[in-house]
């Protein structure tokens, strides 16, 4: 029988929404206060929801402890209380929160049981958040 995990983490992080790709005049329109040079924070919540078989002995998905572990390693550690635009995965792409949610599910998916499906869902205010699977 299969059924789904979702557990929830807190990232916080600083970014500044820009591309060399546009002039300082097309980046201010584009992105608003969000390209002010100086950047600011966001206090992310980071949704991961994982689908598998019950596992017959344990009654389980997946282990709890596992995916936190994993959870703390691939996207806690390189990402909280970081300057996301300062990070080599963030060198070539702006640091939105699109693009946040794909490198924390593209993460997540190389380093979880392959039988596992994998949805992440991050949410930049309480009004915006962004989902992806892969
Ligand atoms: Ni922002």
């Amino acid at each position: 029988m299969r059924a789904y995990l979702g557990r929830r983490y807190r990232l916080s992080a600083s970014h500044r929404l820009h591309t060399p790709a546009l002039s300082e005049q097309e980046n201010a329109s584009v992105y608003g206060k969000c390209a002010n040079p100086h950047g600011h924070g966001h206090n992310y919540t980071v949704e991961v929801m994982v689908g598998g078989e019950i596992d017959a002995a344990t009654g389980m998905v997946c282990d709890l402890a596992e995916l936190d572990g994993c959870v703390s390693r691939e996207v806690l550690e390189p990402f909280d209380h970081q300057n996301l635009n300062a990070l080599g995965v963030f060198q070539n792409r702006v640091p939105t929160t699109e693009n946040l949610t794909i490198e924390v599910e593209r993460r997540l998916r190389k380093a979880l049981r392959s039988d596992l499906s994998l949805r992440v869902r991050v949410e930049e205010t309480s009004k915006n958040f962004f989902e992806y699977s892969g």
